[in-house]
């Protein structure tokens, strides 16, 4: 007698953003398991080179404003292929649960009773700002932070309350993912709250790969600046005084404070 086929399987694995060396450990072992790879456009296709030829690998990436392929048909591909009793690792830039639609998959795949796994991955959300050389909280400057998607279904800016009074407070880092082309809505609705035109402002592109660049503007400046130098997606908005040209030079004692420069 012949044993049944194994069950299929869906592991939604992080990619972290984008340097290959970002991955984790466990990231690396899922998918060098992988029958079948279903992979987003901002992630390391590097890391699949060394796919045996019968891993089948399917690119679903998104270009911004561009499906390629439609959520529910991404949802039915995962539970297709792991119906037929196939390891199917859904490989997502950063990590699955941020702003990646990571948790609609999940439950789909939970809903047709296919098991499913969750590998995290490496945020853009905090990595790439310290790729840039910024912490999103520092002793003696802020010490909690707020991250946000400035897109949403309506496609337009929709800052929440939460997020303008970090700014205009001063209490959190706010960090903006998905960001670039609402900037100067984004900018309007701080400073019409009451937000300081001096706050600091930075944007980092492209974080982790050899484009990576960073642009630094005071708030009330931010969207002019980013329009002279071109800034483009994928890129990560910083808001507060931790973006602050040289917060960590000279850095003194144990407070971390530059002296005359971050406030509590
Ligand atoms: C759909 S969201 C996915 C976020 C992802 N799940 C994560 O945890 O990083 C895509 C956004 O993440 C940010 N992003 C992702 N990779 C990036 C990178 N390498 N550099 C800058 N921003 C990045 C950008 O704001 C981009 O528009």
């Amino acid at each position: 007698m012949t044993a049944p086929p194994a069950p299929g399987r869906v592991t939604l694995v992080g990619a972290g953003p984008g340097a290959a060396d970002l991955l984790t450990y466990r990231a690396w072992r899922a998918i060098a398991r992988a029958d079948v790879v279903v992979h987003d456009r901002l992630v390391p296709l590097e890391v699949l080179d060394d796919l045996g030829p019968d891993v089948e690998v399917i690119d679903v990436g998104k270009a911004p404003g561009k499906h390629k392929v439609a959520q529910d048909g991404i949802n039915d591909l995962l539970v297709e292929h792991a119906r037929r009793g196939r390891h199917v690792v859904r490989l997502k830039g950063g990590d699955p649960f941020v702003f990646g639609r990571g948790g609609e998959e999940y439950a789909a795949c939970t809903a047709a009773g296919v098991a499913v796994e969750v590998v995290p991955g490496v945020s853009s959300a905090l990595s790439v700002p310290a790729l840039a050389g910024i912490p999103v909280t520092h002793r003696g400057t802020t010490t909690a932070f707020h991250v946000v998607t400035a897109h949403t279904r309506s496609g337009e800016q929709e800052l929440d309350d939460t997020a303008v009074s970090c700014v205009t407070l001063r209490t959190a880092t706010l960090v903006i993912l998905m960001g670039v082309s609402s900037l100067p809505a984004i900018v309007s609705r701080l400073l019409d709250a009451g937000a300081d035109p001096a706050t600091p402002v930075a944007i980092v592109e492209k974080g982790s790969t050899p484009e990576q660049r960073v642009t630094r503007a005071a708030l009330d400046l931010a969207a002019k600046r980013a329009d002279e130098v071109g800034v483009r997606a994928p890129a990560v908005i910083v808001i507060g005084d931790v973006a602050a040209e040289g917060l960590l030079e000279g850095v003194s004692g144990d407070s971390g404070r530059r002296p005359g420069a971050a406030r509590a």
